[in-house]
């Protein structure tokens, strides 16, 4: 069925529903830009791993000395995380209920490859970040992590990733999975300009530009260093250099 809007919309109900699937799309946006910004954080701290054991440890070690201030920011972040999966599957099964016939049109040619995918490159992140958490967090997958302290007497962050990329498949699943969280953005990013209005006709291709841009860069950035253990990179040694 084909709707075309040619006069303002009726008050009241469906002016009602506009305006909340609007606001989940703000929200979503908002959300979402939490993330880029905990991501882009996170690699340039993980980039650390390249100058050497110290750093890095020094760095994991300031992170944990903030008590209750990194609770509060894991709790933050970890609300932010729930809203933006929510409202993305929410308005996700709504877009589906609404159009329950594959449609052919101008529209779905045009939508890129990265926009139609969101929901299942976002599900695939999730589980990612799942097993992110069990493997360098809570470390079940590898209790032996925990144990290991560097001569200061300090968590040895740095040997931790290095020996976690010492395995190919756990490496590849790593490969896979930011290479996917960088898809999500490279649409999240230009997308969220959209719904936030700052994505006027004159700036679209150069915001495109720019989140194709920041997303690359992300995924270098987190790439480099399993990519680094894999290759036997001597600016990664267990135990330090
Ligand atoms: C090569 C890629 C990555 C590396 C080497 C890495 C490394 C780490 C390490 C070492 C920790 C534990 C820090 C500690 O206990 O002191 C950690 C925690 C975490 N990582 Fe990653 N990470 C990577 C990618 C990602 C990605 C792509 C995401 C998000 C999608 C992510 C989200 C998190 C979160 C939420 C935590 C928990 C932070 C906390 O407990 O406060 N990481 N990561």
């Amino acid at each position: 069925m084909n709707i075309s809007v040619t006069s303002k919309p009726p008050t009241s109900f469906p002016a009602h529903i506009l305006d909340v699937s609007i606001g989940q799309k703000i929200l979503m946006a908002v959300t979402g830009f939490i993330a880029f910004g905990f991501v882009t954080g996170h690699m340039l701290g993980n980039l650390q791993v390249f100058i050497g054991q110290n750093q890095m440890n020094s760095y994991a070690e300031k992170l944990q000395s903030l008590g209750p201030v990194l609770w509060a920011i894991r709790l933050f972040l970890l609300t932010a995380l729930v809203i933006h999966v929510w409202f993305g599957i929410k308005l996700k099964l709504e877009a589906w209920a609404a159009r329950p016939v594959k449609y052919k049109n101008a529209d779905t040619m045009k939508a890129t490859l990265a926009s139609r995918t969101m929901i299942w490159t976002g599900l695939i992140i999730l589980v990612f970040l799942v097993y992110h958490l069990l493997h360098f967090t809570v470390r079940v997958t590898h209790p032996e992590f925990a144990a290991l302290t560097d001569p200061q007497g300090r968590p040895d962050v740095y040997t931790m990733v290095i020996l976690g990329f010492s395995s190919v498949p756990v490496s590849i699943f790593y490969l896979i999975g930011v290479g996917l969280l960088s898809y999500h953005l490279s649409h999240g990013v230009a997308s969220m300009f959209q719904t936030l209005g700052l994505n006027t006709e004159k700036w679209q291709v150069r915001l495109h530009r720019i989140a194709w841009t920041a997303t690359v860069i992300l995924f270098l950035g987190y790439a480099s260093i399993p990519l680094a253990v894999l290759t036997g990179c001597t600016l990664l040694v267990p135990g330090g250099r």
